[in-house]
């Protein structure tokens, strides 16, 4: 993607991110130079545990038909899971936009509830792992909405109306987009890597490359290695 684009879905997504009355945290708006001297000082945390601005077209180039908005807002570490204990948990604000197809994958660690908080209809198309983690094209998925079994065929499609969410198990491989409008998507889980926990169906990368044809408004939080060391 070109850098120009990410900053103009920073921009259309932090205005459609306020216009449901969510706001991002005070990091979202540091410039780099800021970001980089506050993760050297107070803020390391924000680049360890890549919070941020995350926004991916799956290194495949058409961002508008498949790729996901996301913001990381919270984060845990490896060393919280190895204890059991303090920051166990993560949180993200995404937007799907309408028929921008997030593709099939799963996780090995990420237990995730998907939260439709406004806009459009969330649709998931949803399949459970075999035993060796392939998809089961045959068999039945059961997945909890708040707290209800819901029961569909393999790669049935879950809607979410705004307000509904679906608890998703690393044995739930997962494609969504957004139908009728774009949706405003959050998600909490247990601690987070996207560098090792994402299984796609297809060949593709979780992150962007980027071609820089102009200053970035803020870095993604695939920036950080090469941005802030
Ligand atoms: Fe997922």
């Amino acid at each position: 993607m070109k850098r120009s684009e990410v900053n103009e879905i920073i921009a259309e997504s932090d205005a459609f991110i306020r216009s449901h009355g969510y706001i991002l945290p005070p990091f979202a708006y540091w410039s780099p130079d800021t970001m980089k001297a506050r993760v050297a000082g107070d803020s390391a945390m924000i680049r360890d545990h890549m919070l941020g601005w995350d926004i991916t077209d799956y290194g495949q180039g058409k961002f508008r038909d498949l790729g996901l908005f996301l913001f990381t807002v919270r984060n845990g570490s490896d060393t919280n899971v190895r204890r059991g204990m303090g920051m166990l948990y993560a949180e993200k604000i995404m937007i799907s936009g309408e028929n921008q197809i997030s593709p099939m994958h799963r996780h090995d660690f990420k237990t995730e509830d998907i939260i439709n908080k406004g806009g459009g209809v969330l649709v998931l198309e949803l399949f459970k792992a075999d035993s060796k983690g392939e998809i089961d094209e045959t068999a039945a998925v059961r997945v909890r909405t708040d707290g209800t079994w819901r029961d569909l065929p393999a790669g049935g499609l879950l809607r979410l109306a705004p307000g509904e969410s679906v608890t998703l198990e690393p044995d739930t491989w997962h494609a969504f987009w957004g139908e009728g409008g774009r949706v405003l998507i959050g998600e909490v889980s247990n601690v987070n890597d996207d560098r090792t926990d994402n299984i796609f169906q297809d060949q593709i990368g979780r992150f962007s490359s980027i071609t820089e044809d102009q200053p970035p408004r803020h870095l993604l939080v695939s920036d950080y290695d090469s941005w802030l060391g």
